[in-house]
């Protein structure tokens, strides 16, 4: 078997969740790497009961899921738990019994919003694990620009070669519109998902317009908004909400969506190399969703907005952590510098600090409350 890269952090987050919740729910898009992470954490643990309900047999065990459950002790596993969403209403109550002689690990590929009741049926029993692709501290900093490039699915990322990479991510995409989405029961043309999916790429971190985006499909305005939450809900996409403060000025109220994986945009925008991209028109889009990609991996994905007002100031990121706010720009440059609008974002939004993360190698002060960070060094970044 091929070498595995080590997710520590991750797997210590799965870990610690384990001991706190009766349930546990690994989320994230297909092929991040959920089945291998919940095969590490359970190395560890016996008993272990493994269920897939990717196959027959796996659905079958849990035919007659109170009974079958109910006898478990030790690590439950269950897979793809989004193919049964019947199960939720089952765990509930053998989460409340005493000595809770069984904690469940549940991976999902598609969020409990697209799978209706999910989120009520357990709430108050279940934390969510977020996997998304590799972050920069499992690759090691040198592997930036790979991950940038390939993105952070583990099989376009290590494949040997760069076509191998693009060849993988070609039958994912297929793979996932002809086969994943039928499969949440959702009915769809793989054709007019897939044309979604490419315009999504080319407005990559710009303000979502609908009304736009559904003329230049020819599809209602409903029907477009109906393919973001499946995209977003089957975490290819991310949207990220605009922050609204108290002041007297105009602000956007509508989300920025871009897509997840840089390997993805990539392949979708037709950049197949690091030359293409560094003379593509869509770079400094691309390095800004890369690096928000790994900042929200690396620092938690709850709680993140975007701010931007009808005059043009912005701030790419706001992070609320432990009651402060934190800033993140995202600039593919060699020297970032300070900018009226980090000016505004500072004084406006009442931020502790602002990071500009860019590509390059040393970290310095732009301003009292201002630092350029380097993306390699954010691995190291603690906010407190
Ligand atoms: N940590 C890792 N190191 C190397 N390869 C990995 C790692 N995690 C996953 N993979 C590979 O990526 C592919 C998808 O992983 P898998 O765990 O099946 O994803 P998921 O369950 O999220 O669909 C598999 O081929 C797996 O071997
Ligand atoms: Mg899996």
């Amino acid at each position: 078997m091929k070498q595995l890269l080590p997710r520590d952090r991750l797997a210590n987050q799965v870990r610690q969740s384990l001991r706190e919740s009766p349930v546990t729910a690994l989320l994230g898009a297909r092929q991040t790497g959920k089945t291998t992470l919940a095969r590490m954490i359970a190395e560890n643990h016996k008993p272990v009961h493994f269920f897939d309900l990717e196959q027959v047999a796996g659905r079958r065990a849990l035919s007659t899921p109170e009974l079958t459950l109910g006898e478990c002790r030790g690590l439950v596993v269950i897979d793809e738990v989004q193919r049964m969403p019947s199960l939720f209403e089952v765990l509930r109550p053998l989460c409340d019994r005493p000595g809770r002689p069984a904690r469940f690990l549940l991976l999902g590929s598609a969020s409990p919003d697209l799978v209706r009741g999910v989120s009520e049926t357990l709430a108050g029993r279940i934390l969510f694990v977020r996997v998304n692709g590799f972050t920069l501290d499992e690759t090691g900093p040198g592997e930036q620009n790979r991950l940038w490039l390939r993105g952070g699915f583990p099989r376009a990322f290590l494949a040997g070669k760069g076509e191998s990479a693009w060849r993988w991510l070609d039958s994912f995409a297929a793979t996932f519109l002809e086969r994943d989405v039928p499969q949440l029961g959702l009915r769809v043309p793989a054709e007019a998902l897939r044309r979604f999916w490419i315009m999504s790429a080319h407005d990559h971190g710009q303000i979502w317009n609908a009304a736009e985006l559904a003329r230049s499909l020819g599809v209602a305005t409903n029907t477009a908004r109906y393919y973001l939450d499946i995209l977003n809900g089957a975490f290819v996409l991310r949207v990220l909400s605009p922050w609204h403060e108290n002041l007297k000025k105009r602000q956007v109220k509508s989300p920025k969506v871009y897509v997840r994986d840089s390997g993805m945009l990539h392949y979708l925008l037709g950049i197949s190399s690091l030359s293409a991209l560094r003379s593509h028109p869509r770079l400094g889009a691309s390095w800004e969703g890369f690096a928000l990609e790994q900042t929200l991996g690396l620092l938690g994905e709850t709680n993140a907005y975007f701010w931007s007002t009808q005059r043009g100031a912005e701030l790419d990121l706001l992070l609320l952590s432990g009651g402060k706010r934190y800033g993140f720009e995202f600039k593919c440059a060699d020297a970032p510098s300070m900018t009226r609008s980090i000016h505004v974002a500072l004084s406006d939004l009442g931020l502790e600090k602002i990071f500009v993360i860019y590509p390059g190698k040393d970290r310095y002060v732009l301003h009292e409350k201002v630092i350029a960070l380097p993306l390699k060094e954010l691995p190291m970044l603690k906010l407190k």
